[in-house]
């Protein structure tokens, strides 16, 4: 599990070019699944086992990066960026090029003279000596996943590692059988505002959604007020800024985490949303859950996860799979 969620992470895919990722997953997917096909948007999807209810599961293969504005002549290059990224994360961070160029990220004036950083327009991309790098290209940021103890500490664990979970939930599932027909969707564009779980939604209208994604943990100092630990267990969300669980789902997860004896944790996520936002509004709607993993750094090159939480995220997902669904209100 570590080495796939290692080679997913390190991957290159900014949102809208996922193609690198979606190729590794393939490869992955192909010997298990009954079907699997790519959209016109690229979510690749996968299916396994034919039953009456429909299970739509997604993980988002794109991460945040940032996009070439403009260059001037000394090989400066102004960005925007690719999703949510933070001004304190940039300074000396690394930006690769889908062309492999490595670019080096200097801010306005001395930094050894600042007192606070700019917002993104004072930051720029050294891409000086390079060629090759114009107007349009996407980058992603470089940083390989290192291990601390049980914990992996690298960028795009966001969404990657919820991308390892589905493919070993299908290995599992492939073993044991599911009643269901599962669809396992590998999104794209889930970091501008999730717009390709809509379209995968739409297509394929499941009677249930459930998302695995990260959620921010409350435990660092004078962190957010959130009881949600790292190595606490899978995170079944309750609430984001955009979307409310609806009880049968909600209790549906906790009823599986108590009967496999999985401890979980309850979570609301006060500033951020996932797929599972543009899931639930598809078509007529869809109930919609989601299992978090918990994280720290989130949107830093060091997002920090802990492989007990994996693990017992993984456990809870093929649990829910893999049995009679009744969703009581
Ligand atoms: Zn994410
Ligand atoms: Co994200």
């Amino acid at each position: 599990m570590e080495e796939l969620i290692t080679k997913l992470a390190d991957a290159w895919g900014p949102s809208g070019f996922e193609h690198h990722v979606r190729d590794l997953i393939r490869a992955e997917v192909e010997p298990l699944a009954d079907e699997w096909w790519v959209d016109p948007l690229g979510n690749l999807i996968c299916r396994v086992g034919q039953g009456e209810r429909r299970i739509l599961t997604a993980a988002h293969m794109d991460e945040i990066g940032l996009i070439v504005s403009h260059i001037d002549r000394q090989g400066y290059a102004r960005f925007s960026n690719i999703g949510t990224l933070f001004a304190a994360t940039l300074l000396g961070a690394r930006v690769r090029f889908e062309n492999g160029v490595i670019g080096s990220v200097g801010v306005e004036h001395q930094i050894t003279k600042r007192r606070e950083l700019p917002d993104l327009p004072g930051f720029f991309v050294d891409v000086s000596g390079s060629g090759g790098v114009q107007v349009g290209d996407p980058g992603a940021f470089v940083q390989p996943v290192v291990r601390r103890g049980q914990r992996l500490i690298g960028k795009s664990l966001d969404d990657r590692v919820g991308c390892a979970i589905q493919i070993e939930a299908m290995r599992r599932i492939k073993a044991q059988g599911t009643p269901h027909t599962l669809y396992f969707a590998f999104t794209v564009q889930e970091e501008v505002g999730s717009r390709g779980a809509r379209p995968a939604a739409y297509s394929l209208e499941p009677d249930l959604g459930i998302v695995l994604d990260l959620t921010p943990t409350g435990d660092q100092p004078q962190g957010d007020k959130s009881p949600v630990q790292l190595g606490g267990g899978p995170a079944i969300k309750t609430k984001d800024t955009g979307h409310i669980v609806p009880a049968a789902v909600k209790n549906l997860l906790i009823e599986r985490a108590e009967a496999a004896g999985i401890p979980y944790q309850l979570e609301v996520l006060t500033h951020g949303s996932t797929d599972a936002r543009m899931i639930q509004i598809a078509r007529a709607g869809v109930p919609t859950g989601a299992i978090s993993i918990p994280a720290r750094y989130i949107h830093t090159q060091s997002e920090t996860i802990d492989l007990g939480d994996v693990q017992a995220v993984l456990d809870l997902l093929v649990a829910v799979l893999t049995q009679p669904v009744e969703l009581n209100g």
